[in-house]
């Protein structure tokens, strides 16, 4: 037992003496980048880059509720956050457009070039070009999540991403971004399965005052796994409790790409709904 710990070890060694000499795949400590901690190189997969880069360098900043332009890299949060999601700063270019780096602002970020703001990371040393190389590989690959969650067995659950439950969001248009464990069957994603309703100002549900909001539209950003936007208007936000509701039961359910019904109240059985609640508030 001892002998094999001690090749581990020795392997590890020679790994990483190799990224500290030519200075590339350091983070923003100056420690060679292996977010996942088994030695391996940043790869153009979204996971790769998910452990060697997002985690450990920009999760930082850009984690939870506060992050900055709503911008989430956290596991879970990221591809959805990214993927032909547009950027705050330049709102005509996508953070990722699969297939073109160089209309990412997500490069620009990290390339140092956009036209807003300062380069990525914030305050820390800018990634080595072969890294962001490789990144603008997984773009021109058509930016593909991992192929992991695809081949699960277990029925398709739904994350939201924005707002988080119980966040609380200012007045004005809505994107509620939601994201699901593998691929729906986006033709059933209308009126009848997403619907949005708020409380009648009570905060409140089910209580015969509640008001539904009935000019969504649904955008999807993303098939496999699927990742759609629910626009709401401005004009049709007041200041109110809500709750978005994608079903997974009744005569309308969401179902994935082989028609089994979604596990919306992810109990780990297919069926029952999805449930998102948050609320509307002038903000100071
Ligand atoms: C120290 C905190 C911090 C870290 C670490 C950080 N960021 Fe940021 N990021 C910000 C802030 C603040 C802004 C908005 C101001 C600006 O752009 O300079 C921002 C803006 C962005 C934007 C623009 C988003 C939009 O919608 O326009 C992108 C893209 C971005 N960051 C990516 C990254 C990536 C990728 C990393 C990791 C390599 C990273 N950031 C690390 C703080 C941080």
């Amino acid at each position: 037992m001892s002998s094999r710990t001690a090749s581990i070890g020795i392997t590890l060694a020679v790994a990483l003496g190799g990224c500290a000499g030519n200075g590339d795949g350091l983070d923003q400590n100056g420690r060679p980048i292996d977010g996942d901690g088994n030695g391996t190189p940043l790869t153009a997969d979204f996971q790769s880059i998910q452990d060697h880069v997002f985690t450990p360098i920009c999760a930082a900043c850009h984690a939870g509720a506060a992050a900055p332009l709503g911008l989430r890299l956290d596991e879970g949060a990221s591809f959805a956050m990214l993927v032909n999601a547009p950027s705050v700063e330049v709102a005509a270019l996508a953070r990722v457009t699969p297939g073109n780096p160089d209309a990412s602002y997500l490069i620009a970020k990290l390339e140092g070039t956009a036209a807003v703001g300062e380069r990525m990371p914030l305050g820390g040393p800018a990634l080595p070009q072969s890294d962001i190389d490789i990144i603008r590989e997984w773009i021109r690959a058509g930016a593909q999540p991992t192929a992991a969650a695809a081949a699960s067995a277990k029925p398709v659950v739904l994350n939201a991403v924005t707002p988080l439950p119980d966040e609380v969001v200012a007045p004005g248009d809505l994107v509620l971004l939601v994201s699901a464990s593998g691929e729906l069957d986006t033709s059933l994603l209308t009126g009848n399965a997403v619907t949005l309703i708020r409380s009648g100002g009570d905060g409140r549900f089910d209580d015969g005052n509640d008001i539904a909001i009935d000019t969504l539209a649904v955008e999807v950003r993303s098939l496999a796994p699927t990742v759609f936007a629910v626009h709401v208007p401005g004009a049709q936000v007041a200041i109110d409790h809500y709750r978005l509701v994608v079903a997974g039961s009744g005569p309308a359910p969401l179902a994935d790409r082989d028609a089994r019904v979604i596990d919306g109240d992810a109990d780990g059985r297919a069926g029952g709904d999805f449930q998102l609640e948050f609320d509307v508030e002038a903000q100071p």
